[in-house]
């Protein structure tokens, strides 16, 4: 099963991951957790959360870059979520060798993000933090996909990566299928 947890505070502004989540939303063996809509209070059902992913072969963190980073509430989930003895340190398994897909929208341009430019560094550069959040859980990150730009992307540009994104993870649920998935779901 592969987990695709959504974090975007406001759906109803939202094109570009309104457009990747409707491209994704039909498809078989995946489980979709909106967390906004979730915990609107941030109130997180840790259990529930950890319970999730344990069903999971593949995470999907899938979301808009905030100030170079996650949202508060996917932050927050980090926080509550990847407990120590569960997710980290002695005990602490319960994410080893599963694969883990970064799927974010920026509102920079590519323009934007290098020396000197508005972001003042490339892209990559913001990448290792949540990287290593995977890494440090012991998960194994895939190639992420990521849309930048995405205020000045157009309909066509958008549904042609909606159509990648569901191609990508119809490709993982067919690996899962056949056993190649990894991990111990
Ligand atoms: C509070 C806030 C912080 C943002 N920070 C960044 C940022 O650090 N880098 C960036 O490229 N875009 C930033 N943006 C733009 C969003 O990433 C962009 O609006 C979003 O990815 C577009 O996707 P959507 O159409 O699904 O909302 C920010 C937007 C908001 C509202």
């Amino acid at each position: 099963m592969i987990l695709v947890i959504q974090a975007h505070p406001y759906p109803d502004r939202s094109r570009a991951n309104r457009a990747l989540g409707r491209a994704i939303h039909d498809l078989d063996g995946l489980e979709i957790r909106s967390l906004y809509d979730l915990y609107p209070d941030f109130s997180i059902d840790v259990g529930a959360e950890q319970r999730a992913l344990e069903r999971a072969t593949t995470v999907v963190w899938q979301h808009p870059i905030y100030w170079y980073t996650a949202p508060a509430l996917l932050k927050l989930w980090f926080e509550k979520v990847l407990t120590p003895g569960w997710a980290y340190g002695p005990g602490g398994t319960a994410l080893v060798g599963k694969r883990c897909l970064w799927v974010a929208t920026a509102g920079g341009d590519e323009s934007s993000y290098r020396e000197g430019g508005m972001h003042g560094q490339p892209f990559e550069a913001f990448v290792p933090v949540i990287r290593q959040t995977a890494a440090f859980c012991g998960m194994r990150w895939l190639e992420p996909l990521v849309v930048d730009g995405a205020h000045r992307i157009d309909e066509a540009e958008l549904s042609g990566l909606g159509e990648r994104y569901r191609e990508r993870l119809r490709e993982l649920v067919a690996e899962e299928g056949r056993g190649e998935g990894g991990g111990d779901a």
